[in-house]
């Protein structure tokens, strides 16, 4: 018996298998994106970077429910030349596409990293996040449409890297037509939909207390929370953007049935945040073989064969 077969193609970047992790999920350290190397994920995603390393929000500022997850991490990481190093260690043992996240905190920063990212041939793609809610005083760049114009005139004509783009969940109509008519102006291979829906607040009744301390509880939301206003998107900018960009899903998916929600309404990829960081590396492997056990059960040998096919009643 031939398995249905889960490869799938960002731009030119051939993935054997169409699941990976998300932005900011145990992707921070050598250690943690050697694990996802080593797993059945079809690609290696980096915690977002910026210039230098931080330190990021004071803890507990990660906190999980039945439904999901909120997060208020304010982009601790290594530093991009971490992550641009990092490639070529990456390459000596791993065949799996590296894709390096940037969050740079201004526009100009945004334009530094990707400049000196450009030229790391060990980094396959850039997904540049035009979506972080977490940092104090900082608005998200994806909610002001003429700032993601600036960054993407500039960043488009430095990357010698493919490049794409991680939204923030939009929630009106007239939102996502005026986004993707922004969007398809630029040579991007890809759009990522979508990241957390920024700040949610969950609370503690027996404590009276909230969960997460930066921000006064407030944080990003991901899990079964988001899936719905996750699978808007992905199915809005699948519909309003041209082929050659492709869409990546994100956001509550925990088994092989979210994968599949996600790529009916028009993913080619999917990424996983907060079931990775409840499971850990397993639960690629596990939601793949979930996935292909549904696609096998309906006649479907590959993801083309349903992605993008909902129907409408
Ligand atoms: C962080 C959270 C995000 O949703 C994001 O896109 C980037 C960074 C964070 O808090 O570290």
């Amino acid at each position: 018996m031939v398995l249905p077969s889960l490869a799938a193609l960002i731009g030119d970047i051939e993935l054997d298998t169409c699941l990976y992790n998300a932005s900011g999920a145990r992707c921070t350290t050598a250690e943690e994106l050697k694990a996802i190397a080593g797993s059945n994920a079809g690609a290696v995603l980096s915690k977002s970077c910026t210039s230098e390393y931080r330190e990021g929000n004071p803890s507990p500022r990660y906190y999980e429910t039945i439904l999901g997850s909120i997060n208020s991490m304010g982009l601790p990481n290594e530093g991009f030349r971490f992550y641009s190093d990092y490639a070529k260690q990456h390459k000596a043992s791993s065949k799996k596409p590296y894709f390096v996240s940037v969050s740079g905190l201004s526009f100009e920063e945004n334009v530094s990293i990707i400049t000196q990212l450009s030229h790391e041939t060990g980094i396959d793609a850039i997904e540049l996040n035009l979506s972080c809610p977490n940092v104090p005083g900082k608005p998200q760049t994806g909610y002001d449409f003429e700032q993601v114009q600036r960054v993407l005139d500039a960043v488009c004509s430095i990357s010698e890297r493919p490049l794409g783009v991680k939204l923030p969940p939009y929630f009106d109509i007239i939102h996502f037509e005026q986004m993707a008519d922004i969007l398809k102006a630029y040579p991007l291979k890809f759009v990522t939909c979508i990241n957390s829906i920024g700040n949610g607040l969950v609370i503690d009744a027996q404590t009276e207390t909230v969960a997460i301390k930066p921000k006064n509880g407030y944080g990003g939301l991901g899990g079964d929370y988001v899936k719905p206003t996750a699978l808007a998107n992905v199915h809005q900018f699948y519909r309003l953007l041209p082929n050659q960009i492709q869409i990546i899903g994100c956001g509550g998916i925990k088994n092989g049935q979210d994968a599949f929600e996600h790529i009916l309404c028009g993913a080619s990829a999917v990424q996983i945040g907060t079931q990775f960081m409840r499971e850990g590396t397993s639960c690629f492997m596990r939601i793949a073989q979930e996935l292909q056990i549904l696609m096998e059960a309906k006649g479907y040998k590959k993801l083309e064969d349903f992605k993008g096919k909902l129907k409408y009643i």
